[in-house]
């Protein structure tokens, strides 16, 4: 018998050390399919989730922003437009692929100059103290090995009085929309991922991390105890994703 140390992947248990290569699998197969499955599973309602987190930013022009597993830009895009010429978007992921369709996405809709790709992991982020004046992570966090190590490498490069936005899947607040929703997520996502992407397994191991992800109230503690301070949370669409934010003392 071993006792090497475990993690979750989806809902199989694997070794801690795996789970990264995993991960990168799932978004290296999906990249290439992944804005048109996201507007395929959330009824384009992603983009009322993700423009509520720009409201909630308080972004400015001038400001120093870091979208950290940031995939295909899409709050980078919208950040970029609102911090101007004198300001700088890091448009930064652990993935490759998914960082390549980002920057090609973002060079044709003709957004550029104040946009830094950058292949960076969000446990270790490769930044200096207290660059940034607002860090996103939006439908991140749950893929990410060592949450709690993510959030301290958040909280170190946030300038003090900086904010991280937190926008992932959570529990939804109704017994109800719980089972409409697994219904929709066990049979109905894979069934999608599959006819377009022709991947079930990917979308599969989508409705399964969002359960296994912290439910509100945990993550909301969890970015207390990594140092964040007046730490709170919105749900939306009852629930099913919620949007934390935590401030750097
Ligand atoms: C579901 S996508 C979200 C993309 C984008 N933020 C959005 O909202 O559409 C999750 C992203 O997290 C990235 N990711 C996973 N683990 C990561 C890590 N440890 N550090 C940085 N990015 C990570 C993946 O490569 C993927 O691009």
């Amino acid at each position: 018998m071993t006792d090497r140390k475990t993690t979750h992947f989806g809902y199989q248990e694997v070794p801690v050390e795996e789970k990264a290569g995993r991960v990168a699998e799932v978004f290296h197969s999906v990249a290439a399919r992944y804005d048109v499955m996201n507007d395929l599973m959330s009824g384009g309602v992603h983009r009322l989730w993700k423009r509520f987190t720009i409201e909630l930013s308080g972004a400015r022009p001038g400001q120093t922003i870091l979208d950290i597993a940031g995939g295909t830009g899409d709050l980078t895009a919208r950040f970029s437009r609102i911090v101007g010429p004198e300001g700088q978007v890091v448009l930064a992921d652990i993935n490759e692929s998914m960082l390549r369709v980002g920057r090609d996405r973002l060079m044709d809709r003709g957004i550029a100059g104040n946009v830094e790709p950058v292949q960076a992991d969000a446990q270790y982020l490769p930044f200096p103290d207290n660059t940034f004046d607002c860090i996103t992570i939006a439908f991140g966090l749950r893929n990410v090995t060592d949450k709690d190590l993510a959030l301290r490498s958040m909280l170190r490069v946030l300038k003090p009085g900086g904010r991280l936005l937190v926008l992932e899947f959570s529990r939804p607040q109704s017994k109800l929309l719980e089972k409409v929703y697994d219904q929709y997520s066990f049979r109905l996502l894979p069934f999608m991922g599959k006819l377009v992407a022709d991947d079930a397994d990917s979308y599969r191991y989508l409705a399964e991390s969002i359960r296994m992800h912290p439910d509100q109230e945990t993550l909301k503690q969890m970015m207390a105890d990594a140092g964040f301070v007046d730490c709170e949370y919105h749900n939306m669409t009852g629930g099913i994703v919620a949007l934390h934010r935590g401030i750097k003392p």
